[in-house]
């Protein structure tokens, strides 16, 4: 499977790491993905793709976000700011009319799956309880980068690796959010987790 980058921005840059996250991903092969961190819905869309490739109709996608800029860019369509490409800023102004960072737009990429997925706009350290995780079988931690928000997201997802599941984190590496590592680290030996590093940035945890 080929990752695509479906005209947007994704925190995956490279097509290569793309396919080989994807490859790990195919791995793992998880019915029910929650993913925490939607940002543009890039990833979320290859997952989908994945996960019907692999199951049909029969998955389940998750995304939690906090979705601010809706908040901000309410009055304004596909706000110039952080749209660098003018293609690109064109293209959501005048055709597809909406703000690519917006739950709209995602709901949009994701149509097809519209069956398949849940959208929740929150916070995850919230919004994670609400989710009941008994079917959940991997999620993906992309939200705050900050050590405590990282650190509540983990221990709320604790659940799923005692049911055999997977929680993969992404950013171990980034220097300039040191707190990720930290949190990671800490809770890999509170709960004396497996733990397996790929692509230099992506942490897989189980027991
Ligand atoms: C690095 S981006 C996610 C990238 C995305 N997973 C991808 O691969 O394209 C981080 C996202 O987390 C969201 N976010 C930040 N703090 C959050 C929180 N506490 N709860 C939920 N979402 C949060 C931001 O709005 C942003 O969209």
């Amino acid at each position: 499977m080929k990752f695509k980058k479906y005209f947007r921005k994704s925190s995956i840059k490279r097509i290569k790491e793309g396919n080989l996250f994807l490859q790990e991903i195919n791995r793992i092969n998880p019915k029910t993905f929650l993913e925490i961190g939607i940002f543009q819905g890039v990833l979320a869309k290859n997952v989908c793709d994945l996960m019907f490739k692999n199951h049909g109709a029969d998955f389940k996608y998750y995304g939690i976000d906090i979705f601010e800029t809706d908040e901000i860019y309410k009055d304004e369509i596909a706000p110039s700011l952080k749209i660098n490409n003018p293609l690109k800023r064109l293209y959501f102004k005048y055709i597809k009319k909406y703000n690519p960072y917006s739950i709209e737009a995602v709901q949009d990429l994701l149509k097809v799956y519209k069956n398949n997925i849940e959208l929740i706009k929150g916070n995850s350290n919230t919004a994670l309880k609400d989710i009941n995780l008994k079917n959940v079988d991997l999620i993906f931690i992309d939200g705050g980068h900050d050590y405590s928000t990282v650190k509540n997201d983990l221990n709320l997802s604790k659940k799923i690796i005692s049911q055999n599941g997977t929680i993969l984190c992404d950013d171990y590496n980034l220097t300039y959010a040191a707190g990720v590592k930290k949190a990671i680290d800490e809770f890999i030996q509170e709960n004396n987790c497996q733990y397996q590093i790929f692509l230099e940035r992506f942490v897989e945890i189980k027991l």
